[in-house]
């Protein structure tokens, strides 16, 4: 059975998370807003579960313990989505570190802002060698002489066709970086 886990599910990576799960993944929803979960959760269908986790990932302990509970419980991940605020900079060596623990390999598909170093960033991450590591930054949409920002629908296709694209790329953009 496949199983993602998508850290900011119930937002801008909502479709995502639906589209993992037509695609029959067990999907492992993180966020903190049972309000925006449950909407989530209404719109989901279909044999594979979504199962929500309530928890700040800033928080690390609690945030260690619920990877682990995760994982003995519901076996182990393959593919991890996670859109992570900068403000919680261990959130992501946290979680590298809490499935280096255990011997399955895994993606890590990391959603970037346009604003974001990609190359300081990956640097910056303790890469474990059971983790293949991808980078989907978002950009800008052209719109005749102007740009503007993705939509969440946007996003959510980018990242989808990031994660079913070929595995020797490593490094994707959703629009284009600079903005006009
Ligand atoms: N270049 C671009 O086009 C670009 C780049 C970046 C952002 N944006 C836009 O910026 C908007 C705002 O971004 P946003 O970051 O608010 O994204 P969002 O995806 O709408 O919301 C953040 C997600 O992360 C979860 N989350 C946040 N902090 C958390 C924490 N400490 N612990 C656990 N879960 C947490 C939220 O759930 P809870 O609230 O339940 O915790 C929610 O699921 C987006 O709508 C997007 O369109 C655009």
């Amino acid at each position: 059975m496949k199983h993602a886990l998508v850290i900011g599910g119930t937002g801008m990576l909502r479709e995502a998370t639906l589209r993992l799960q037509e695609k029959k993944f067990n999907v492992t929803v993180v966020a903190r807003n049972q309000t925006k979960m449950q909407k989530l959760l209404e719109q989901s269908s279909g044999a594979h579960t979504i199962t929500p986790i309530y928890v700040d990932y800033s928080n690390e302990q609690q945030w260690e313990e619920e990877i682990q509970k995760l994982i003995k419980e519901k076996g182990e991940i393959g593919v991890v989505i996670a859109w992570v605020h900068s403000y919680a900079s261990k959130a992501l060596p946290t979680l590298i570190k809490a499935m280096s623990k255990w011997e399955h390999n895994w993606k890590l598909y990391h959603i970037l802002g346009s604003s974001s170093n990609v190359e300081e960033t990956r640097n910056g991450l303790p890469i474990s060698q059971n983790c293949s590591y991808y980078q989907v930054q978002l950009g800008f949409m052209q719109e005749g002489n102007t740009s503007r920002w993705l939509t969440h629908s946007e996003i959510s296709k980018g990242v989808i066709e990031a994660i079913t694209s070929d595995q020797e790329k490593r490094s994707f953009q959703i629009g284009q970086i600079e903005p006009n």
